[in-house]
């Protein structure tokens, strides 16, 4: 990968609640990224204020809201959010394909009304903190994972989303479903997070792999959390990081 394009495949996610905090890696850290994820922690404490802080960083937002409700609700939430100037939103993909179509319909129609350019949106499918055993015991869903989070991916891909959310460990079979259905040139993001480079420690993911396992097996981003902002330097750790995903 060209070493210019690099960063446009990172997401560093800014799971704090203190604004300070949040502006201090945004200063730190926006020449070496591409995106923020902004997400329900951040969110919930400073506001909507924090992705105009990133915007005029120059740097790119992806709101992880991780929405789930009925169709009316969802749309409009996504709508608000299209107002924010969000580059990136997703959604659950168990909210089913009205809530899904209803919502596209109106980010879009919201976008033009704003002559802006709408935001790409992402399916939910597994969260990356669960594992088999959590799906069919707990969740009752007789499905094994993979096969679950590919499920959902075809759908996704079927209501024309932009893209999806799931583990690197699903992203080749997400990405081959993908050319074998819709041909190598239909435009499916896989946006991966569960990322663990070997020298960082797992925390509560279970389902990980290192930035260079994730975008080989055709994640198009990486997502990184707490790798780069609990490391004593996160400097050095996104540079590392950054020289992964070149050599991969
Ligand atoms: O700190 P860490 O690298 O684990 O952060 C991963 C980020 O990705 C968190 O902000 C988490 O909310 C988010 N995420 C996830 N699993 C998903 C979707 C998002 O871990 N399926």
């Amino acid at each position: 990968m060209k070493a210019n394009e690099v960063k446009d495949h990172l997401i560093i996610a800014l799971d704090t609640s203190s604004e300070d905090e949040a502006r201090k890696y945004i200063d730190l850290l926006s020449e070496y990224t591409g995106y923020f994820k902004v997400g329900l922690e951040l969110f919930t404490s400073v506001g909507p204020k924090i992705i105009k802080v990133i915007k005029d960083k120059g740097n790119k937002v992806f709101f992880d809201g991780k929405f789930l409700d009925i169709p009316n609700t969802v749309s409009h939430a996504v709508a608000n959010m299209v107002r924010h100037k969000v580059d990136m939103i997703n959604v659950y993909m168990s909210g089913g394909a009205v809530m899904l179509a209803e919502t596209k319909k109106l980010m879009f129609e919201t976008a033009k009304e704003c002559n802006i350019e709408p935001p790409s949106l992402l399916g939910v499918t597994v969260l990356t903190s669960i594992t088999n055993n959590i799906l069919q015991e707990d969740l009752k869903i007789k499905s094994q994972l993979d096969e679950y989070v590919l499920h959902l991916a075809s759908i996704a891909l079927s209501n024309n989303m932009d893209g999806i959310i799931c583990s690197p460990n699903e992203a080749s079979l997400i990405k081959t479903l993908k050319n074998e259905k819709y041909g190598a040139d239909r435009k499916f993001l896989i946006v991966t997070p569960g990322i663990r480079p070997k020298w960082a420690s797992a925390d509560d993911q279970k389902r990980t792999a290192t930035p260079k396992e994730a975008i080989q097996n055709g994640a198009t981003h990486i997502v990184v959390g707490r790798p780069v902002t609990a490391d004593k330097n996160p400097k050095d750790a996104i540079k590392k990081i950054l020289d992964e995903i070149e050599s991969s």
